[in-house]
C-alpha cells in the first residue's frame, strides 16, 4: 500500500494524458449541474472537487453517495459515475437512475457492471487500471474528474497546477514519509478527532478518516472547524477520553478565513489537556495544498497499519457484506 500511495503522482498525471480523448468529445459547454455520484475511495474524488471550486464556480455540484439522486437535479445536470470495481450497487442505482432521466454523463470504472451499462448505452467510459484497491487509485480517478471541469473552465489552471502538485509530491515524499511515520506512532492506540481549519479541506479529513478506517481498520472521526465550535467543542466539557487526540489539517494562512486561524488560537489555549497534532499543508496553489494533505494523511494510515502489524489492503468487512447483500 505504501509504493501505491508513492504512485499516486504518476497516476494523476497518466490519467490526465489519458482521459484527454474521451472528455474531448463532451459537449464544451458548462452543465447547469454537476453530481458526482460514487461510493467510497470512488466517490472521494466528488468531494475533492467539490472543495476544489467551492469558492470560484457558480455550477451547483452535488457529491450523491446513496441509491437515489437529490430530486433538484434535473436533465441538463452532467453526471459523473464513479465505481472502481463497477459492482457498487448504489452507484449502479445512480447510473440506472441517470439513464432513466437521460442525463448524459461519463462512467470511471476499471470494469464490472458500470463499465458494460455504459457500453451497452453508447456512454464514454474512462478506464481505470484494474488490480488495485479502489481508495488506491485516487490519482487515476481523481485527475480524470479534474480534467473534466477543467474542460468546462471551471478550474483554468489545472493543468500547471497538477504538474507542479506531482513535482511537489516527488520532491517532498520521503520527508513526509518521516513525518507521517512519526505521527502514525503517536496515533497507535488513540482515537483520533481530524479537525481541517477550512471547509474546502473538510474532504482531506474525511480520506484521512476513511484511510484510517480501510487501511489501518481503525476508528477515528472529522469535523471542519468553524462547524465544530458550535457542538464537538462543547463535547469536552464532559471530559476528554484519554485516548483522544486531535489532528489538525493546516491548509495555511492564505487558505483558512482568518477568524478560523482565531478560532483554533483560542482553543489551543482552552483543551490544554489533549494531544494535539498538525499536519500542514504544502505548496502554492490550492490544489497542491490539497494534494499534499492527501498523500500526508494516506502514508500516517498505511504507517498506522504498518506499526500494528497488520496488512493494509483487505476491507473484510466491507466485502462480507457486499457479499451478504448479494
Ligand atoms: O476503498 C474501498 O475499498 C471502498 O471504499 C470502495 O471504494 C467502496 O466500497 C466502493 O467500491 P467501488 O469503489 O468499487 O465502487
Amino acid at each position: 500500500m505504501l509504493s501505491l500511495v508513492r504512485s499516486i503522482p504518476d497516476q494523476l498525471e497518466h490519467n490526465w494524458k489519458q482521459s484527454a480523448s474521451v472528455i474531448k468529445e463532451i459537449s464544451k459547454s458548462t452543465p447547469a449541474q454537476i453530481a458526482i455520484c460514487g461510493m467510497g475511495g470512488s466517490g472521494i474524488s466528488g468531494d475533492l472537487i467539490r472543495g476544489l471550486l467551492l469558492y470560484s464556480s457558480s455550477v451547483p455540484l452535488e457529491v450523491v453517495k446513496d441509491y437515489s439522486l437529490p430530486t433538484w437535479i434535473r436533465k441538463d445536470a452532467f453526471a459523473v459515475v464513479i465505481s472502481y470495481s463497477g459492482n457498487t450497487e448504489e452507484t449502479l442505482s445512480l447510473w440506472d437512475e441517470c439513464s432513466k432521466m437521460q442525463i448524459p454523463r461519463l462512467a470511471l470504472s476499471s470494469g464490472g457492471r458500470l463499465t458494460e451499462r455504459a457500453l451497452s448505452e453508447g456512454v464514454a467510459v474512462i478506464k481505470i487500471p484494474p488490480g488495485y484497491p479502489p481508495r488506491a487509485s485516487i490519482g487515476y480517478l481523481f485527475s480524470a474528474c479534474l480534467r473534466l471541469v477543467h474542460h468546462w473552465g471551471l478550474y483554468p489552471d489545472a493543468d500547471k497546477e497538477l504538474f507542479a502538485a506531482t513535482a511537489l509530491i516527488r520532491s517532498r515524499i520521503e520527508e513526509w514519509c518521516k513525518e507521517a511515520s512519526a505521527l502514525a506512532s503517536s496515533l497507535k492506540g488513540r482515537f483520533p478527532l481530524i479537525h481541517s481549519l477550512d471547509v474546502r479541506f473538510a474532504p482531506l479529513a474525511y480520506r484521512m478518516v476513511c484511510e484510517l478506517n480501510e487501511n489501518a481498520k481503525e476508528l477515528a472521526h472529522f469535523h471542519t472547524y468553524s462547524e465544530m465550535n458550535h457542538n464537538e467543542l462543547n463535547g469536552f466539557e464532559g471530559g476528554v477520553d484519554e485516548n483522544a487526540v486531535i489532528v489538525i489539517l493546516d491548509a495555511g494562512k492564505d487558505f483558512t478565513h482568518p477568524r478560523n486561524q482565531r478560532r483554533a488560537e483560542i482553543i489551543e489555549e482552552a483543551l490544554p489537556r489533549v494531544p494535539r497534532y498538525k499536519i500542514k499543508a504544502e505548496g502554492e496553489t490550492l490544489l497542491e495544498r490539497m494534494l499534499s494533505l492527501l498523500i500526508k494523511g494516506d502514508l500516517v494510515s498505511v504507517y498506522l497499519a504498518e506499526f500494528k502489524g497488520i496488512d493494509p489492503e483487505p476491507v473484510n468487512m466491507i466485502e462480507n457484506l457486499k457479499r451478504e447483500l448479494g
